[in-house]
């Protein structure tokens, strides 16, 4: 069977569409939402909306839970506007995403990994605060819980396959939404796809392979970029840009 697997759109509604697009004209019919669907200075309301419709089977990211979770006095500079956007039906929605989801047997959804939806999983900061393959040892032992030969995670919005020594996979499809951020947790980093354009995953399970299409899509992303300069983020605005943060 065939699976687009799309993550971290985080509110950018345009970029949802342009996949979501690319996708119907592959004529893939099954998706998977790996959370972070709608923080962020961008069209939260909106993006729900599209996503709510389709019955997309979704797992909860961090900031979908903070969104729920925190006070809005107590929210970030990504969760306090989207926040400010949602109306009750999204925030019921996001409420009751599950932190997993087993799409189809041997196949397991989650937000940043198996256990927990803020530790970065195939990716870490190294110490010059540049995202680096993380070690064997992280990886592996994040799996260990977890018994699917296919694990699709998101949260670093990077892109990347890493099997692991037993033969299993995990896979992130990079972000839809996001192609950088700052972020200090747990020190001082940046996150940078290096182009502006959406991304997302094709998978083609066959019964003991994985096929998969990492898909770059082009999108009017400087409509985008405009809109986070309009509500007075400027680094919202490069990220959107240019995928890259100076
Ligand atoms: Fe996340």
């Amino acid at each position: 069977m065939r699976l687009a697997v799309i993550a971290d759109v985080h509110g950018n509604d345009l970029a949802l569409e342009a996949v979501l697009s690319d996708i119907e004209r592959l004529g893939v019919t099954d998706i998977v939402n790996l959370g972070d669907t709608v923080s962020g200075v961008l069209n939260a309301a909106r993006t729900a909306d599209i996503l709510m419709a389709r019955n997309i089977p979704t797992v909860r990211g961090n900031h979908d839970r903070w969104l729920v979770q925190k006070h809005p006095d107590a929210m970030g500079v990504w969760d306090r506007p989207a926040w400010a956007e949602l109306a009750t039906q999204h925030l019921n929605w996001l409420a009751n995403l599950p932190a997993t989801v087993t799409p189809q047997a041997g196949v397991l959804l989650c937000h940043a990994n198996p256990v927990d939806d803020t530790t970065y999983w195939l990716h870490q900061p190294s110490s010059d605060g540049r995202m680096q393959l993380a070690s064997s040892a992280h990886i592996e032992a994040l799996a260990q819980q977890c018994e699917a030969r296919l694990m699709l995670c998101g949260h670093t919005h990077l892109a990347g396959l890493v099997r692991l020594a037993d033969g299993r996979s995990v896979l992130n499809p990079g972000s839809v939404g996001c192609q950088a951020y700052r972020d200090d947790e747990p020190f001082s980093h940046t996150v940078e796809s290096g182009s502006p354009e959406a991304r997302y995953a094709v998978l083609h399970l066959g019964e003991h392979d994985i096929d998969v299409s990492f898909r770059v899509v082009a999108y009017d992303h400087m409509r985008m970029a405009r809109l986070a300069e309009l509500r007075g983020d400027a680094e919202w605005a490069e990220a959107l840009a240019t995928g890259r943060l100076r």
